[in-house]
């Protein structure tokens, strides 16, 4: 049954009359009764209306507007410090080369997007409309199911899948349900920055494990971090130097976190795009004990402003994320879960996905063909078989946050890859995203990027 819409300013404000009625400045007798209601007046009979007798004058003064800066205590959590300060970093400054996460729009089927989104707008199922449910909406859960089981290899059904506002809810969901302040964990090093951040806020130990060709050298990782208790890997697609982990690796993961109780969290961030072979099977695929915690998103594959992620919980651990996502923002939003299920149902998504893949491995040549021609062997490249970035490393006298900057205020998105780093060791670089930059663009940026960096 359709519900019957009605704009906003048909339900709270019903004619024009009424809504100047509203907000009419108040006249004296209505601003009086208003004051003696709030306890500000007071009336004696047939003497008038004062000021309340027992109104303190502090609080007067208090109360009125100041244009000094706000004075006194002013504590706030000592928590709040484990958070990396908030800055809009230059390099994410805008749209185009080399932005990293930025998809490319030109292509994005808007008139089918659009098309879905009135339908779902106009006529919303009424049980979507109150559908309290901390998972989010079923028919999205099984679209992402079947997308899962048959492009990834997740082992899963409809009932595990937790649909959430980006990868970076997913982490922190997963976050609050495994790990308590102290506890240890194996990080990627170097690795993405915003996964970081969720585990130091949540006072958790970070142990920075190298990658190499083969991904996170996991046997290192055990020697060295006895006492880890989950390990947050990007096995398809590393972030940022992207390398794929090995079978070897990840059998000897899966069996650490097996033999040892220990959490395994996969972020599949954009494993969609590969170039040289078909997209590599998921770790949690591989996993015979539910020791694998899946997490994937429509940010790269879509648009990152969806902010629509999703987690693939093991069946024992479905309760305690329910209790968490419940307690952080109850259930999401319904609207594009709605619009997501058509689109995916009706086969625009993996048409999508085939399209961009032939855009993107095209931008992809001629980026890594433009920075042979200008760079020569004066920086390396990694990484270039799968994803929309691929990730370039310069000689150590180089200071890539120094030039990061300068590229910005020439309008050229540069993302230094030292600040993936933990530890004190890095390397100096660039990740470099092409998906907002078309072909015919690219060797004129790789040229603009050449003079930055040389000059
Ligand atoms: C390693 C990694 N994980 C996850 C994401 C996606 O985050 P989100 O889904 O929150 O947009 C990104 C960036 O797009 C990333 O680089």
């Amino acid at each position: 049954m359709a519900i019957e819409m009605r704009s906003c300013e048909e339900i709270f404000v019903p004619d024009r009359k009424s809504h100047r009625a509203a907000c009419a400045p108040l006249s004296w007798a209505s601003r009086d009764s208003r004051l003696i209601a709030e306890g500000y007046f007071e009336t004696r009979v047939g003497s008038g209306t004062f000021v309340a007798r027992n109104f303190p004058e502090q609080l007067i003064a208090l109360s009125r507007p100041s244009e000094t800066a706000p004075s006194g205590v002013r504590r706030v959590a000592k928590r709040g410090s484990l958070y990396p300060r908030y800055a809009n970093e230059t390099h994410n400054g805008g749209w185009g080369a080399f932005g990293v996460h930025q998809p490319t729009l030109d292509e994005f089927p808007f008139q089918i997007w659009s098309s879905l989104v009135t339908r779902h707008s106009r006529n919303p199922r009424a049980s979507v409309l109150h559908n309290v449910n901390p998972f989010g909406s079923e028919r999205f859960r099984e679209q992402i199911c079947f997308y899962l089981r048959t492009a990834r290899a997740v082992k899963c059904d409809p009932s595990q899948i937790m649909v959430v506002s980006g990868s970076q809810q997913a982490l922190d969901i997963t976050t609050r349900v495994l790990l308590d302040p102290g506890d240890s964990v194996l990080v990627e090093e170097p690795g993405y920055s915003l996964e970081r951040t969720v585990l130091t806020a949540a006072g958790c130990r970070l142990n920075p494990v190298p990658v190499d060709q083969e991904g996170m050298k996991v046997a290192q990782a055990i020697r060295r971090y006895p006492a880890a208790r989950a390990a947050f890997v990007t096995p398809s697609h590393q972030f940022p130097l992207g390398s794929t982990m090995s079978a070897t690796r990840r059998l000897l993961l899966l069996n650490w976190a097996q033999r040892s109780g220990r959490w395994i969290v996969e972020d599949d961030y954009d494993s969609e795009y590969r170039f040289d072979a078909q997209p590599i099977a998921s770790l949690q695929g591989l996993d015979a004990n539910s020791r694998v915690i899946y997490i994937g998103t429509f940010s790269k594959v879509l648009l990152p402003s969806l902010r629509i992620g999703y987690i693939v919980i093991p069946g024992d651990l479905l309760e305690r994320f329910a209790s968490v996502r419940f307690a952080l923002d109850i259930f999401p939003s319904y609207l594009f879960h709605e619009v997501l299920a058509d689109f995916m149902g009706l086969g625009h998504f993996g048409r999508h996905i085939r399209k961009m893949r032939q855009i993107y491995s095209s931008r992809r040549t001629v980026l890594i063909e433009s920075i042979q021609q200008m760079f020569g062997d004066q920086l390396e490249i990694h990484g270039a078989a799968a994803g929309m970035h691929v990730t370039v490393t310069l000689p150590s006298r180089f200071d890539d946050r120094e030039i990061a900057v300068r590229a910005a205020r020439e309008r050229l998105w540069l993302w230094p890859l030292s600040p993936c780093y933990v530890g004190k060791e890095r390397k100096q670089g660039f990740v470099l995203g092409y998906g907002s930059t078309p072909e015919s663009q690219i060797p004129a940026a790789v040229k603009r990027f050449h003079s930055i960096v040389m000059a």
